[in-house]
């Protein structure tokens, strides 16, 4: 029996306890895109909130599913729930809708035969997998933190950094735009890339090929830090208001200054809204705002 789980869904959904985690979000999971079609017998899926993302997802699941095999797919009805059973029919699908603790869940038996459905299943995986977008001239993928465009606080770093030297690490890479900045600068002679995201992995092995850098599939927060690091560049993850949230960019700020030596430079941009100034100053000897802009601030930050 081949049970199959993408995401953490509430427990009111009964997530099964057994099955082979899939998530791009969960270090070390299993790949949904590495099962052989036609295998499980049971996916359960949290669906992400991004749409192109959302419908990849889906594709991936019924393609994993044998016939007859199981759907069993949840979201927040205002992320993206109240979309699920329309966006399922699309696959040509028949689709039992509920609702239940502010989700909407969707179960699909998988048929036969449906017109169409192996047609839209490719048209999904094509349209929400890794590509190459022009314009940003990166590899990346729709779930990637702003996956086809430069976000704005990056970019605020990017035009503020000066040359950095010595060994570095890119907290939180994404596709890994940060990390191309850093090393064009010649005196860079490592530079490690951080990130949760697989899907973010996979695009910065593509994107930042230069021998100086190694890409590491791993949560920022139990990351090892030996205290020895030169710089650390970082556009730390947040999401509007959450307390969970917040906290998150705090650690990657205590962690950016344990990775470390003394005299080692951190450059971290942020919401404004977001109050990271404390954490800062606690982590570091010396904190300097060096540019406020388009709702951003960018501290360099010196241990
Ligand atoms: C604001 S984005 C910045 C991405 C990239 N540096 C850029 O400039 O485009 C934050 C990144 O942190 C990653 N992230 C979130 N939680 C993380 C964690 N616990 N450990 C490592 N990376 C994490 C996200 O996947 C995302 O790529």
């Amino acid at each position: 029996m081949t049970t199959l789980l993408y995401g953490r869904p509430p427990v009111v959904f009964d997530p099964p306890g057994d099955a082979t985690q899939t998530s791009p979000l969960i270090p070390d999971s299993a790949a949904l895109e590495a099962q052989d079609p036609g295998s499980a017998d049971t996916v359960m899926t949290y669906a992400p909130p991004g749409v192109l993302e959302r419908r990849y997802v889906l594709a991936l699941a019924l393609r994993a599913l044998k016939v007859g095999g199981r759907l069993d797919v949840m979201a927040p009805k205002d992320k993206g729930g109240s979309r699920l059973g329309k966006e399922l029919k699309a696959f040509g699908v028949e689709v039992a809708e509920t609702a239940k603790a502010h989700h909407r869940r969707c179960i699909v038996f998988k048929p036969e035969t449906a017109e169409g459905l192996d047609a839209a299943i490719d048209a999904a995986i094509a349209a929400g997998g890794p590509q190459f977008v022009p314009g940003l001239e990166a590899w990346s993928q729709p779930g990637i933190f702003a996956w086809d465009r430069i976000d704005a606080g990056s970019a605020l770093l990017a035009e503020h950094l000066p040359p950095m030297k010595g060994e570095g690490v890119d907290l939180g890479c994404g596709y890994g735009a940060l990390s191309i900045v850093a090393l064009r600068s010649p005196a860079v002679t490592k530079l490690k890339l951080v990130d949760l995201d697989r899907r973010a992995i996979r695009a910065a092995r593509e994107n930042v090929t230069d021998e100086r850098a190694k890409v590491w599939w791993s949560d920022a927060r139990t990351l090892e830090a030996k205290g020895d690091k030169d710089f650390v560049v970082s556009n730390p993850p947040f999401h509007d208001g959450g307390a969970e949230d917040r906290r998150l960019g705090q650690a990657f700020i205590r962690k950016a200054a344990e990775l470390l030596k003394k005299g080692g430079v951190a450059w971290v941009v942020a919401n404004r809204h977001l109050p990271y100034e404390a954490e800062l100053n606690a982590a570091f000897k010396r904190v300097r705002l060096v540019a406020e802009a388009g709702g951003y601030k960018l501290f360099e930050a010196v241990k």
